[in-house]
């Protein structure tokens, strides 16, 4: 995308790792494109990149720290309009000659503003409003030209703007949902104030990327390595509706799939969208390759270089290949600190460099969901006509049932897991789709994130009619999550979990005993192995 920006965008500076983030997202949920940039890029980068407005993001340090974040002076006379949230402010008021001071105490959390005076970013909104702060340091002087706009008990300085310079800041959070009207004052900057059109739709954007992709690729032939996971199966939507059969995606099916994987990666893909798809069997040259294999990262290691190769021997079988196209997304472009180091073109070095071509093979890479947050990926997914069963779809490993095979992975354990899996999915997809109905969010309060079943290396002893038995026990694990980063372990109802249980022993042979993960990440992770 930063080649192929649209007209419009809003740059944010980024202050503090991860705090950009919130505001891009809330800008594009206002259907503006906003790019995340680090806080010192130069005035002149930024003009060559040439966004519409600029947001100056928060960030953990004191401006007057020794190693603060720092920004490029100049920025502030480029003629754009700027707004600054909490650190944003602070430098904005430091560099135009205010000055910054500790409060007595912080505010951490909710608090009261009260508005003075008019003010174009509040608007028509009220006099008293409820925000969301976390600071210690506040702006004590406004610079030469600027209003105070409101204040709280303990910050005299909660907003600031110069309208005639269209500079404007708040020490509150505008992007955080607890502040009232942060939503109201966002949409006042971008189409008040800046004049931008709310245009960034869906529609719009895979009509751009469509003829983005067209004009990339031109006659030549693209590959795409299809995993059935949501990003690799919307890059694979997004590229066919843009160049057809010049793209052919090969699903390399390494046999630790979940049960019924391969067949809807067949039904939406071969019947539905009538793609050009490879489907490696490679089933038994897997089983053959982990046979012996306990430890979990060497099975990992095994896993993902078998999967090149088996990539490439169909990708060199088949004439006149030139692209590679990948479902890298934002949040592994950011993740990767890349833009830290030089921007998007070390960004596609560092991929390039991930991808083990064979000696004398080359492929040029195509991601077009670069720039695209998760959700995002996932609207687009719909507005493409991707079923929700597979938009939907809950994160799946790469290394599939292996890392939750604990110890050696056997046809007889995969068997087992691959049974005991679909009903803890059958059962907890429905239990999600109730709370979808309940509260209209996909990932509501207690809905599950991440939820599958796991088979430890040991047996336990059961009874059943007279006779003891020595079969295996099964792990369930569910968890609620937003980014997998940290997760609770889900407190399902009881009869939930008496119903995947009792559903368990019953249906899958060698299984005797349930049961359920209660440990948080940290101090345990998701995956068990
Ligand atoms: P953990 O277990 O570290 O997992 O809490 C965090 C998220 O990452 C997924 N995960 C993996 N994904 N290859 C992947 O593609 C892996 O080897 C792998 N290990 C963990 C996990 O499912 C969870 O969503």
């Amino acid at each position: 995308m930063p080649n192929n920006r649209p007209a419009q965008f809003v740059a944010v500076l980024d202050f503090g790792a991860q705090y950009g983030q919130l505001i891009a997202r809330r800008v594009r949920d206002l259907h503006v494109y906003s790019e995340i940039f680090p806080c010192d890029v130069s005035a002149a980068e930024l003009a060559a990149a040439g966004p519409s407005a600029i947001i100056l993001s928060g960030g953990p340090a004191s401006v007057y720290a020794e190693d603060a974040p720092d920004m490029d002076a100049a920025i502030f006379n480029m003629g754009l309009p700027i707004f600054g949230f909490c650190y944003g402010q602070q430098i904005m008021a430091v560099k135009l000659g205010g000055a910054v001071g500790h409060t007595d105490k912080g505010e951490y959390g909710p608090a009261h503003i009260t508005r003075a005076g008019a003010s174009r970013i509040f608007g028509e909104t009220p006099a008293e409003q409820t925000v969301w702060m976390s600071h210690r340091d506040a702006v004590s002087e406004v610079p030469a030209g600027f209003a105070v706009t409101s204040t709280t008990e303990t910050c005299p300085v909660a907003s600031m703007e110069d309208a005639s310079r269209n500079l404007y800041a708040t020490q509150f959070h505008p992007e955080v949902r607890h502040t009232e009207y942060g939503r109201d004052l966002l949409s006042h900057f971008l189409f008040d104030i800046c004049g931008l059109e709310p245009t960034w739709t869906m529609d719009n954007i895979v009509e751009d990327k469509v003829a983005q992709i067209r004009e990339q690729v031109g006659d030549k032939k693209v590959i795409l390595a299809l995993s059935g996971g949501v990003d690799s199966s919307v890059v694979a939507a997004l590229v066919h509706r843009a160049i057809g059969d010049q793209l052919t995606c090969v699903f390399v099916n390494h046999g630790m799939l979940r049960k019924g994987e391969p067949e809807m990666v067949e039904e939406v893909f071969r019947e539905q969208f009538h793609v050009p798809l490879i489907h490696v069997h490679a089933e038994d040259r897997y089983a053959q390759l982990l046979a012996g294999v306990t430890e979990p990262e060497e099975k990992r290691r095994r896993i993902g270089t078998q999967f090149w190769k088996e990539f490439f021997a169909v990708a060199q079988d088949l004439d006149g290949i030139e692209y590679l196209a990948q479902g890298t997304i934002y949040p592994d472009i950011i993740e990767s600190g890349a833009r830290k180091t030089g921007g998007k073109a070390s960004t596609i070095k560092s991929h390039h460099n991930l991808i083990p071509f064979p000696e004398g093979v080359h492929f040029d890479l195509i991601e077009p969901l670069d720039h695209f947050f998760k959700d995002e990926v996932r609207e687009l997914g719909i507005a493409l006509g991707l079923p929700d069963k597979l938009v939907w779809r809950q994160p799946f490993p790469g290394p599939g049932l292996a890392i939750r095979i604990i110890g050696e992975v056997t046809p007889e354990k995969l068997a087992i897991l691959k049974e005991a899996d679909a009903v803890v999915r059958e059962e907890l997809d429905a239990y999600n789709a109730c709370l979808f109905e309940e509260t209209g969010e996909r990932n509501s309060e207690h809905s599950c994130w991440q939820y599958f079943a796991v088979l430890p290396d040991i047996r336990s002893v059961g009874v059943m009619g007279d006779e003891r038995t020595y079969r295996r026990p099964v792990i369930v694990r569910a968890v609620e999550s937003s980014d997998a980063m940290t997760a609770d372990w889900a407190k399902l109802p009881y009869e939930v979990i008496g119903k995947i249980s009792s559903r368990i022993v019953d249906e899958v042979d060698g299984v005797n005993r349930v049961v359920y993960d209660v440990t948080p990440k940290p101090p345990a992770t998701i995956e068990w192995e």
